[in-house]
Order: C-alpha cells, then structure tokens, then sequence
C-alpha cells in the first residue's frame, strides 16, 4: 500500500465565519469595538449570564439526582412532557404529540432532516435568507432542497406572495422549514393572515410542516410567538418540530432540545419516534442529560417555573426596548430601518454590501457578518445612537 496520506486527501473546510469574527473581535484591541455577530443572548452589561432559575435547578439537582445512568435514546420523558406542555400549551392543538430528546435545536433539526431523507422523493421548502446552517443540515443527510425568497432586504418586509406561490406549487409529501418566530436572521414575523394562509395551503397540498422553534418567548411572549405554529398544527395532518431550549433557557453548551411530531393516531407516532430513536442510537447513542435535567426542574417546580418566566420576560423586554432605539436611530438613514422595532427576537438583517461590513469593521471596530445581521442584544441602549451614526454612512 502506498504511504499517502488520507487525512491529506480530504477537502479543505473553511472555518465557521460566525466563529472566525468572534476570534477577530477578541483580537482587536480597540476599546470602543462591538460585537454585533455573536449569535447569543447579551444583557446591558454584555455578558450571557446563567438564568437564576438554572442556577436554583442545578442545586437542587446537585442535592437530590442520585444516578448517572445511561437513560436511553428517547431522553427523560419528564423532560419531553413538561418541554411539550410550556410549548404547546395543554390542548397541543387537538393533536396528539410524542418527542425525543436531542443534542439542542440542531440535533433536533438534524434528527428530522434523518426522518425525511428516509423518502428520497421528498424536497424540503426553505424560505431565503435563512440561519446559515439550515441548508448544511439538510444537504448533509442527502434531501432535495427547494428555496424561495422570504424576505426583501431593502424593503425590510416578507415576501408572503413569493411565500404562499411556493407552497401552492410544491408537490404533496414535500416539507417545509417554518421558523416558529424570531426569525433568524431577518427578525421579520409572519402575521395572523399569514398562517391562517399557511395553514391552509399546507393542509390542502398535503405538505408536511417542519418547525425551527429556537426563540419562544424572546419575541412578543412564550403563547404570542407560538400562535402561528399551532394554528398550522391545528389544521394539518402531520407536522414536526424541533425545539432549541438553548436561547430561552440559556443553556447553550448544555445541547438541549427535542423533536415533537403531531398526528392523530399513536401507532403512527410511534412508529415516527422509534424512526428517530434508532437514528440517535446510531449516531450519539443518547442525549446529554443535564441540561435536559434542569429544564424539567425548572417546569416542574412553580417558583423555579416563575423565576424563569420573570427573566425571560426580562429578556424580551431588553430585546424590544433596543429595537425601538435602533429602529429610531437607524431610519435617519433609511426610512424602511424604522420596521425593526415591529420585529421580533434578537436578529435584524441590514442593507449592506460585504465590503462595507468590511470596511466597518476596520474603520470602526463594529463587527458583523458579511451577510448584514446584526444582534441587537449585542448593543446597550445608551450607545445605540453612536452605533447608528458610525454604521448609517456604510447603508446601501
Ligand atoms: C434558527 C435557529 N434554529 C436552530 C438553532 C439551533 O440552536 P442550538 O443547536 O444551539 O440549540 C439556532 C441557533 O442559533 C437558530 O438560530
């Protein structure tokens, strides 16, 4: 055999750009520098602190788990019915539901993407632009993907013609990427027309709906930013959803998350779940467990339950008084900027070319991906007004 090296034969990957900028902003030594890419909650003094409800949980997990023990590929089914109901509400839509606990939202979305590629036939309908990994999950697993354009840029509003024209035309079987809210990266929601619409084009060409669910509760409240979902679970068949606990717990290395599928018979959930589970197996075994653990804790217990609703409202309420500053600062500039304070979670996408986010970053210190979004939990409200004006000249 000759001596060539294999790992030597494998195609060069490039870096993770969101992950190069945080390396790049660490590295600048500017003291005015600011982050706008991070892809992470911040409060007004720039950290991404532990919940008080995560904290209390993790010492009452300290003082009472008894056991390390492997739990299975499904997770814990406390987990998966307390997640089920702060998600779903007690009515889940007049569905019956049943999960798997997964390694966070990406797991979550990864394991489905499994279930779908088992169908070849099937393409999957993602509306552009769309979170950067979304197209790396679904082409990793070998499914048809199908994009239309969800959003204008410039006009700072969704493309809901573009949207529906898709769905109306997609064959039946196929599946569509739906995110819950807080939409990532463009921030922009869907109104109630707009599911009913939804809904109903779903339900009447028999497609097969697949929710990204990473922000519930960051964007008008915990029911308000499931409203739409559950009016698409309500009409149709069969739906699936992926569920981050990352974001709204504030659990983001702990990997924690669930798939939930909807249907209206057991056995054909049944089937679904152990579908999933025998693909977990396959791939990590099983999930991890602590964060899984805390979030039950958290659910389960009314004061840690409380704690947690109080700072995630806390949370919104930051998010959305800095994208009434930012809107009123940055439509100086471009009128169409004022829509980012109707918008919703921590992303909004601006109108710049890469070049200027380019020059922004070494001009000013201000970074963000060459793609335009910025976070804006990245800011404090008393700056917003001097980020405005160091970015406004860069606007396309
Ligand atoms: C739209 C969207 N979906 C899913 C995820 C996955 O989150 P995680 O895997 O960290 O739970 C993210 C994270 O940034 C996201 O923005």
């Amino acid at each position: 055999m000759n001596k060539t090296s294999f790992f030597d034969s494998l195609t060069e990957q490039k870096p993770d750009p969101l992950l190069e900028l945080i390396a790049k902003f660490a590295a600048d030594p500017r003291s005015g520098k600011i982050d706008l890419g991070v892809g992470v909650y911040r409060d007004e003094t720039g950290r991404t602190p532990v919940m008080r409800a995560v904290k209390a949980a993790e010492r009452h997990l300290w003082e009472t788990q008894e056991s390390k023990s492997y739990i299975g590929p499904e997770g814990d089914p406390a987990f998966l019915r307390a997640l089920a109901l702060e998600t779903f509400g007690e009515h889940h839509g007049g569905r019956l539901l049943a999960g798997i606990q997964t390694p966070g939202g990406t797991g979550a979305l990864r394991l489905a993407a499994e279930l779908l590629a088992l169908d070849k036939r099937r393409k999957i309908w993602i509306g552009t632009p769309t979170w950067v990994n979304h197209q790396a999950i679904f082409a990793a697993v070998g499914l048809q993907v199908g994009t239309y354009r969800f959003f204008d840029i410039g006009k700072q509003a969704v493309l809901d013609d573009e949207m529906l024209a898709t769905l109306q035309n997609a064959t039946p079987g196929d599946a569509v990427l739906l995110q819950t809210s807080c939409h990532n990266p463009t921030g922009a929601g869907l109104s109630p027309q707009n599911w009913l619409d939804i809904a109903d084009i779903i339900a009447a060409r028999g497609l097969l709906p697949l929710f990204d669910n990473a922000y519930q509760g960051l964007g008008h409240g915990r029911i308000e930013d499931a409203a739409g979902m559950m009016t698409v679970i309500e009409t149709v068949g069969e739906a699936m959803v992926a569920v981050s606990c990352s974001k709204s717990f504030s659990l983001y290395r702990e990997r924690t998350g669930a798939v939930y599928l909807f249907g209206d018979q057991h056995a054909q959930l049944n089937k679904g779940i152990g579908n999933l589970a025998s693909h977990a197996r396959a791939s990590y075994s099983m999930p991890p467990a602590h964060g899984a653990a805390i979030v039950a804790a958290i659910l389960q217990e009314p004061s840690r339950r409380h704690a947690w609703v109080d700072e995630l409202s806390e949370m919104r309420n930051r998010i959305a008084e800095i994208r009434r500053a930012v809107a009123e600062a940055f439509a100086q500039f471009r009128p169409e900027l004022a829509n980012i304070a109707s918008q919703e979670g921590m992303f909004s996408l601006l109108p710049i070319s890469p070049e200027n986010v380019g020059q922004l970053q070494a001009e000013h210190g201000i970074y963000m991906p060459d793609s335009g979004r910025i976070n804006v939990a990245g800011m404090r409200v008393e700056d917003v007004a001097s980020v405005a004006q160091r970015i406004g000249p860069y606007l396309a």
